[in-house]
């Protein structure tokens, strides 16, 4: 992590998992101005108790806001909060890791688990983007240097090959995991096009898979790719 430059930046989910893995890896890095939005649903939660006891260790590097993909609303609110505290600064990096997983097939998927899926995986990024895209296109200008990077201006999607096209027929016998997969596809051409239209104002925008993590999404089961906890996600930052 050492190389992300990135002063500002806002993790969605970062309450667990890879979420509160990647907020731990950020704090070893030494970048002096690092500001962290570390958001979740719910941060008075039991589920955010690790989350807030490393904010209360970092008082001036963390904050945590409460921000659920799922409610329009809370991402707008957390938006002008965010706004408020980074005044006059922009947001260098936006990481929409938040999501949930659903179970089923063709034959077995239900109404409520695609548009849940849906609605957390695929809305509530592209909703977030919206909302916080003043802020990344402030950072973009206000860096004075030409091209994309993550110490700029970026969206990092964290997504899974479960969305790729290519890939997941041969491995959906073994992962019969439907509604999760037809999210993480519709998200990864949210990210194809954000990449698309933002890249007039040099805004990077990319998908990632972290591999196989064990995280209460992940399970316990075999891994797909052994890769230790966000490795992939760390080595993509440290090469943008
Ligand atoms: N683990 C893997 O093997 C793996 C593989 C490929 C891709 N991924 C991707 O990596 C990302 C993180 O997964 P993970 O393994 O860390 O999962 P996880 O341990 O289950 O954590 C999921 C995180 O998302 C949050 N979340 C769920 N719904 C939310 C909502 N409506 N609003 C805000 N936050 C919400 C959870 O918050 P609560 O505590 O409030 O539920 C939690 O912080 C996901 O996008 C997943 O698709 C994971």
């Amino acid at each position: 992590m050492a190389a992300v430059k990135a002063c500002n930046i806002l993790i969605t989910g970062a309450n667990r998992g890879l979420g509160l893995e990647t907020v731990k890896q950020l704090l070893e890095d030494s970048c002096p101005k690092r500001h962290i939005f570390a958001t979740c649903r719910n941060p008075d939660g039991p589920k955010s108790e690790a989350l807030r006891e490393l904010a209360k260790k970092h008082p001036s590097v963390i904050t945590i806001i409460r921000l659920d993909a799922d409610d329009p609303c809370s991402i707008k609110e957390s938006a002008e909060k965010v706004g408020s505290l980074l005044g006059n600064n922009g947001l260098n990096l936006l990481v929409n890791n938040a999501g949930i997983l659903a179970r089923g097939t063709i034959q077995t998927s239900s109404v409520e688990s695609m548009k849940n899926t849906f609605s957390t995986n695929v809305i509530g990024p592209l909703l977030i983007i919206q909302e916080y895209l003043p802020y990344l296109k402030k950072a973009a200008k206000a860096s004075g240097t030409p091209g994309m990077s993550c110490s700029k201006a970026a969206v990092i999607n964290v997504s899974t090959v479960g969305g790729s096209i290519s890939t997941m027929p041969s491995l959906f016998k073994q992962f019969p995991v439907l509604p999760y997969c037809v999210s993480k596809a519709g998200f990864n051409m949210l990210t194809v096009l954000a990449a698309e239209e933002l890249k007039a104002d040099e805004i990077l925008c990319m998908a990632l898979h972290p591999g196989w993590v064990k995280t209460e999404l992940g399970g316990e089961k075999k891994p797909w790719m052994p890769h230790p906890a966000g490795e992939l996600a760390i080595r993509t930052l440290q090469n943008h």
